[in-house]
């Protein structure tokens, strides 16, 4: 945990295994039951329109949730380092630095390392002038990029990110783009959702696609912006998905 930053995290990132993993809730299945498992260093992209179904599955899949029925299981003896970034940004009511150094305490960093470690987090997400300042009034894209500084700080080998982009601009969707390929070529697994059709091809490996709280396919990016197998995946496509 106390190595430099520049020190890549491995590559070799556990497989996550879902077993018949189901939730419900008061007899509503929302999601059926779904078996595949996620492995490699990838950037899998969880498509599919509003109501899919895609937060749930991140909260499940990173184990803010327990499923209802079935499992999900990590392959090897214990979980890998795992971490999220929400659409909204959930930050302490403290500064940029602070927020960091804080996440760096917790993980037991020595106090004298935080200062550094954070500011140099801060300066790769291009936040060098906003350590001072309260993390509730930067902006929206300012948050996003602190929440990713504060993910990196972690070394995680597996990041989730739900719809982190649905709320900024072109220039904050960039920087946040550009980040989720830096994590990777550092040897972090991707698991990420969108609506974002022109996102998903930018950067998924593969795609997962949802709709009505189901999986109705898991295949190479390529192959499913070629040649979708399911009728829903081709109609979200064509940007004909009806409700
Ligand atoms: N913890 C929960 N309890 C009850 N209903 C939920 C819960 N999480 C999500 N839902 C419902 O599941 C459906 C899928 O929601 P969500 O995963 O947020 O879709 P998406 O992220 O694809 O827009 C929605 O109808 C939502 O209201
Ligand atoms: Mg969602």
């Amino acid at each position: 945990m106390n190595a430099p930053l520049s020190v890549p995290v491995t590559s070799d990132v556990p497989a996550l295994h879902f077993k018949q993993m189901c939730f419900e809730h008061r007899g509503h299945c929302l999601l059926a039951p779904t078996t595949l498992s996620l492995s490699g260093c990838q950037r899998t992209l969880v498509m599919g329109p509003n109501g899919a179904g895609k937060s749930l599955f991140m909260r499940l899949a990173h184990g803010l949730l327990p499923p209802t029925s079935g499992h999900i299981e990590w392959e090897g003896t214990k979980p890998p380092v795992q971490a999220m970034v929400f659409q909204h940004p959930v930050l302490l009511r403290r500064t940029a630095l602070d927020n960091l150094t804080y996440t760096l305490a917790i993980q037991r960093v020595p106090y004298r390392q935080r200062k550094a470690l954070a500011l140099q987090a801060l300066e790769k997400f291009g936040l060098s002038g906003l350590a001072k300042r309260s993390a509730r009034v930067l902006s929206g894209g300012e948050q996003q990029r602190l929440t990713l500084a504060r993910a990196w700080l972690l070394k995680p080998a597996v990041l989730f990110l739900d719809e982190p982009t649905s709320a900024l601009d072109p220039a904050g969707i960039k920087a946040v783009e550009d980040a989720v390929n830096e994590f990777h070529q550092q040897g972090t697994r991707i698991i990420m959702s969108t609506h974002d059709l022109h996102q998903a091809r930018r950067l998924a490996d593969e795609v997962l696609f949802m709709y009505s709280g189901q999986v109705l396919e898991h295949t190479p990016a390529q192959h499913f912006f070629d040649t979708p197998t399911s009728v829903q995946a081709g109609a979200f496509m064509r940007g004909e998905l009806v409700w």
